[in-house]
């Protein structure tokens, strides 16, 4: 069975970069992104391919070559269904706000309405691939919609989990350690079907690495890989308080402890805390999923990494508190980068909202620069939280477009995103402009400490 159309339903920072990749390799198969959002959808096909609405490196330059080849940006969902063999789920599934499990399941209603729509509109068979990170058996949810609501045509549902990360999904898409693809490989239409989207990553994968499993395999896999990754940096954050109450370098730790093969290199990275749409979601998401089988040790066992987190972002604020005399009322702080991570426009969940938030109660003023973070989209990261109203925000925190602006007259300046361009400002000039004593404070292990001294600066990073 060969796939000559693609369909994938929302075009996300999953959904984007992915279909993005599938069409520049495989350009025999047409691939039409769709999403109710028209403002996204007219983005993604603006004439200048720098407007694109999701910043990756490298990202345009993929859209350049396939889009109006074989690459379709599009709002007419019924359409693309119609037309497509495949069809990726993208959609977003965020942490329930409401009613059963409320601040802790996934939110599936636009999977839902995905698998109705679906059903409502398919005139012939259909693959259907979970592209969104899901709980484990929700594709028996999906195909229980799709079969009692469909017009009688048969679908395959295929679990293919993405571990793209933002900031490096180009790459990570072109070279993957692994593809992941979840199916009913006891039968033969199940096989058949997982066997299609294999030729499709085949194209430019490696086989070896195109890894096949039954479905809930799958969808399990993708939740304790995010899980594993969140730990291992809660781990290394738990060691950045105990290495600065004994004298210990956590970035000596890490690099002591990851040189043992068993344990590796990656992710032992101190910081103010992990972000990002995934990590605390999946991980609220597997707790629930634990507690709800009634595995309470599992449950718990999950939880404090999360918990870590929270308090490594608390214990951040708190120190530049402390370290100010014990007030900020009043004073100008400067927050230098607002992404989650460096080389992305994506703040979902970021560690700065919070370290921001918390400095707002305590009455600071601040004052934020990131590189590719729009203004409103700092405003809306803080009125989400409710924690003042909106005009307040507006008026005690101000987003400005060079980071001079942000430190000049500032009694402090905090690194919240490890963005490269903050290694190598004029920190002479950062110092002139501020009031002294002049406190920096390293969220991200990104300065050298030494030179920063020899400037005049009051000096706390992380860890040390
Ligand atoms: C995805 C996933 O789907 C999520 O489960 C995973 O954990 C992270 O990646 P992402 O692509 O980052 O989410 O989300 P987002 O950038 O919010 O994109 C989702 C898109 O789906 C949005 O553009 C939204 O407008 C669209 N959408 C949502 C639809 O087109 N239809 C819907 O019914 C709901
Ligand atoms: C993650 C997973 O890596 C990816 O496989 C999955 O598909 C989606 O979730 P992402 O959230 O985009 O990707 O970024 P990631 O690089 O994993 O970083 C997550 C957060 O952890 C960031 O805030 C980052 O700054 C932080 N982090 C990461 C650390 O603080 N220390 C580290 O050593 C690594």
């Amino acid at each position: 069975m060969k796939i000559k159309n693609i369909c994938c339903i929302g075009a996300g920072y999953v959904g984007g970069p992915t279909m993005a990749v599938i069409a520049q390799k495989c350009p025999e198969i047409n691939v039409t992104v769709v999403d109710i959002n028209d403002q996204r959808i007219a983005a993604w096909n603006d004439e200048d391919v720098e407007n694109i609405p999701i910043y990756e490196p490298g990202l345009s330059a993929v859209v350049q070559e396939a889009r109006g080849r074989n690459l379709f940006f599009s709002t007419d969902v019924d359409a693309a269904i119609d037309k497509a063999d495949m069809i990726f789920i993208s959609v977003n599934t965020p942490t329930k706000t409401y009613g059963i499990g409320k601040g802790m399941a996934a939110d599936l209603k636009f999977i839902e309405l995905c698998a109705r729509q679906i059903a409502r509109v398919s005139k012939d068979d259909k693959i259907v691939v979970e592209k969104s990170t899901l709980p484990v058996r929700t594709a028996e949810a999906l195909k229980n919609i799709l079969d009692n609501t469909g017009n009688g045509v048969n679908y395959q549902i295929l679990s293919n989990p993405e571990f793209l990360a933002e900031g490096t999904a180009v790459d990570d898409l072109m070279n993957p350690d692994r593809v992941l693809i979840g199916g009913d490989i006891e039968t033969p239409v199940g096989k058949e079907a997982v066997e299609a989207l294999v030729d499709v990553y085949a194209h430019w994968v490696p086989r070896e690495r195109l890894l096949t499993t039954n479905v809930w395999s799958s969808e399990l896999s993708k939740l304790t890989a995010n899980a594993f990754l969140a730990q291992r940096v809660s781990s290394i954050n738990a060691m950045s308080e105990l290495c600065e109450k004994t004298g210990a370098d956590v970035n000596e730790v890490s690099k002591a402890v990851g040189m043992d093969s068993r344990i590796g290199s990656k992710f032992l990275k101190s910081s103010v805390g992990f972000g990002g749409s995934c990590f605390q979601k999946d991980i609220l998401n597997l707790v629930y999923i634990s507690k709800s089988f009634g595995l309470h040790e599992v449950a718990d066992y999950w939880e404090q990494v999360i918990l870590m987190n929270d308090h490594q972002k608390r214990r951040f604020a708190a120190k530049i508190v402390q370290t100010l005399f014990n007030t900020v009322s009043g004073k100008k702080i400067a927050l230098l980068g607002w992404a989650f991570k460096k080389d992305t426009n994506d703040t979902r969940e970021s560690a700065a909202i919070y370290v921001a938030d918390y400095l707002l109660n305590e009455q600071a003023e601040i004052v934020v620069y990131d590189p590719k973070v729009s203004t409103e989209q700092i405003y809306t990261d803080l009125d989400y939280l409710n924690s003042r109203s909106s005009e307040e925000n507006r008026a005690r925190a101000k987003v400005v477009n060079t980071p001079y602006e942000a430190t000049k007259d500032s009694h402090a300046v905090a690194i919240l995103t490890e963005w490269d361009e903050f290694k190598d400002l004029d920190w002479q000039k950062v110092y002139d402009e501020m009031l002294k004593p002049a406190f920096l404070f390293d969220g991200r292990r990104l300065l050298q400490r030494e030179t920063k001294e020899a400037i005049g600066f009051e000096f706390y990073a992380i860890g040390s």
